[in-house]
């Protein structure tokens, strides 16, 4: 992609970085503060398995299609609609990615500045010299400050490497940081998985209740959970596939990066179900759960200190790898658009949306008053981005896909080699996708 002074060509320095980076970006807060509570909301394995159906047949079409619309056009989400269709305004689903990801990273942000409060203080003990975790999560949040300087600081870590370029800011941190988070991910479920009753965890997760199939609410849940949990419709597959050099091919890498989100999703499972119900706990408690119910655990638990040094390691990892990739998307446009250098931009861009999300993060304390239907800021920013902003930018990207590029430019540009998965690709762009996403539209009116 071209930076600002059309000079440097900016790419993936190996197919393998790019692979690395493109997991980073999926696997996040999403695969394990997100998967757990809403997993454990919606009864455990029936979620799972409806999860990995819209995983297969919604969330790989859709990516396949982002890294080909990005790497067909080299450029930011929103000229890649335009280069691939002029004569039409699909650049304005560019433009709505853009503008999500302004508050998506506001919203992350702050869950990723608890997740480093608690990983410092996991390392310095005070973790677990507390009694009562739900006193020091509310404590914690109840106050407006700290919350705001951790998330502060995760976003300037997150400027800092993206500011960096992408071989060497971007890539070049996913090589060192996801080795290790799924080393710490396999450890915590190996741990988990020798602790009493552990059986009953994997009970919950593995073994289906049918009735639960029954229910509109798990369906809803488990599609809202697949369009986060991979970050799609926002164009962050697009953008990291301009990148891409044009002889890799995009549904081999498309399938990995989906796999690797999923694997990591259910290995993450296996780290935290096993532990409640060997512990008696409720694994229906909500947002919490990772950040109440799990210390709680911790403090149980023989080394524990050292499990939560590695629990809150992996959550602030994980989180960083996918704030990159979010914060990408407006700094490819703007460096574009504005023709300033990549630091310029992305310490402009990483302010605004500090302060977009520092509302989320003051709605437990300052604006703890302002809520609509029962949810406070953050809660709102959570549910107005999985149910309404990614699966509007999730149709948009399947509906231009699917009708908008002509078939034989969209199986051009994802070069697929064989004709059979590439007409079920279109198929599932065309039909599955857009019917199922505005089914969920709908039913979410009604459940
Ligand atoms: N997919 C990542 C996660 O699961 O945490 C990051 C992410 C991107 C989350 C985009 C949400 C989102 F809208």
């Amino acid at each position: 992609m071209k930076s600002a002074d059309g000079q440097e060509e900016e790419q993936w320095a190996s197919r393998h970085g790019f692979l690395l980076a493109a997991i980073g970006s999926a696997a996040g807060l999403g695969n394990i503060w997100r998967f757990s509570y809403v997993a454990g909301q919606n009864g455990g394995a029936s979620f799972l398995i409806i999860y990995l159906v819209c995983i297969l047949f919604i969330g790989l079409p859709i990516v396949i299609a982002e890294i080909s619309i990005g790497r067909n056009a080299q450029s930011d989400a929103v000229q890649a609609f335009h280069h691939a269709r002029p004569d039409q305004p699909w650049y304005l689903a560019g433009g709505l990615a853009v503008i999500g990801c302004f508050f998506i990273l506001g919203f992350y942000s702050v869950i990723a500045g608890w997740s480093l409060k608690y990983f410092i203080s996991a390392l310095t003990g005070h973790l677990s010299e507390t009694q009562d975790n739900s006193t020091f999560f509310s404590l914690f949040i109840a106050q407006p400050v700290e919350p705001i300087f951790w998330q502060a600081i995760m976003m300037a870590a997150t400027v800092a490497v993206v500011a960096g370029g992408i071989q060497k800011g971007i890539e070049a941190v996913n090589r060192f940081l996801m080795p290790i988070l799924v080393l710490i991910v396999v450890i915590l479920a190996a741990y988990s998985l020798t602790l009493d009753d552990a059986g009953l965890g994997l009970a919950f997760l593995f073994t289906p209740d049918w009735s639960a199939f029954t229910r509109p609410a798990v369906y809803i849940a488990a599609i809202g959970q697949a369009f986060f949990s991979l970050g799609i419709g926002m164009a962050i597959f697009l953008t990291y596939g301009a990148y891409l050099p044009k002889s890799h091919s995009i549904p081999g890498a498309a399938a990995t990066i989906v796999a690797g989100d999923s694997l990591l999703a259910i290995v993450a499972g296996l780290a935290i179900f096993p532990a409640v119900f060997s512990f008696g706990l409720n694994p229906a408690q909500g947002p919490e759960l990772a950040f109440i119910t799990l210390p709680e655990l911790f403090l149980l638990m023989p080394g524990g200190r050292w499990l939560a040094i590695l629990f809150f390691g992996l959550l602030v990892g994980a989180a960083l790898t996918s704030m990159f990739s979010i914060l990408e998307v407006p700094v490819a446009y703007f460096i574009r658009k504005t023709g300033r250098s990549r630091s310029t931009v992305a310490l402009a861009l990483g302010l605004i949306i500090f302060l977009l999300g520092a509302p989320a993060s003051l709605g437990y304390s300052v604006f703890d008053s302002a809520t609509m239907g029962g949810r406070n800021i953050l809660e709102l920013y959570d549910y107005a981005i999985s149910n309404l902003l990614l699966p509007l930018g999730g149709i948009s990207t399947a509906l231009f896909a699917g009708w908008g590029w002509t078939k034989a430019k969209a199986l051009g540009a994802s070069e697929f080699n064989d004709k059979l998965s590439g007409r079920l690709w279109l198929f599932c762009l065309r039909f599955i996708a857009p019917i199922f996403i505005a089914w969920a539209f709908i039913a979410l009116s009604f459940f």
